[in-house]
């Protein structure tokens, strides 16, 4: 059921126009996409989200992170928004380096969130 909703919109967002493989994505994760290679972020996520020294965003949205110092966390969007713009507010368990900060206005946060929660 999810598949079929995200097929619609993805259909309304006109995507498969590229013709490369990210014509999966919505117009907006799209973007999101192209800022995480822009802003150095899929040097550590990898360029599909699948994750190099930083976690993998693939799967990421809607499950359960284990946290350093134990605890979990549900990873839905306020939470990836506050692990984009406030990495230190919560450190993934198992990190051998630590999330620098960046700087992105709200509207490329937006963008790269959807991206990430179109990667489950
Ligand atoms: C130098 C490597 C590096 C870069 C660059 C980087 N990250 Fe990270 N990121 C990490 C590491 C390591 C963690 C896990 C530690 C933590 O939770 O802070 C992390 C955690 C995250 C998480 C939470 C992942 C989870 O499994 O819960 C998100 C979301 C995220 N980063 C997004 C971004 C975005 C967006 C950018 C670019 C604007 C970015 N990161 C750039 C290394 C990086």
């Amino acid at each position: 059921m999810r598949t079929a909703g995200l097929a619609a919109a993805m259909a309304l967002a006109g995507c498969g126009a590229g013709g490369d493989s990210a014509g999966e994505l919505s117009a907006l994760a799209q973007e999101g996409r192209e800022l995480a290679s822009a802003r150095g972020c899929a040097a550590c996520h990898g360029d599909r989200g699948q994750g190099t020294v930083g976690p993998a965003w693939t799967g990421l949205a809607g499950s359960t992170v284990q946290l350093e110092g134990g605890g979990t966390v549900i990873a839905d969007g306020s939470y990836l928004r506050r692990a984009i713009l406030e990495p230190d507010a919560e450190i993934v368990a198992g990190s051998t380096i630590a999330m620098p900060e960046v700087s992105l206005t709200p509207a490329e946060v937006d963008a790269i969130v959807a991206y990430i929660e179109e990667l489950r």
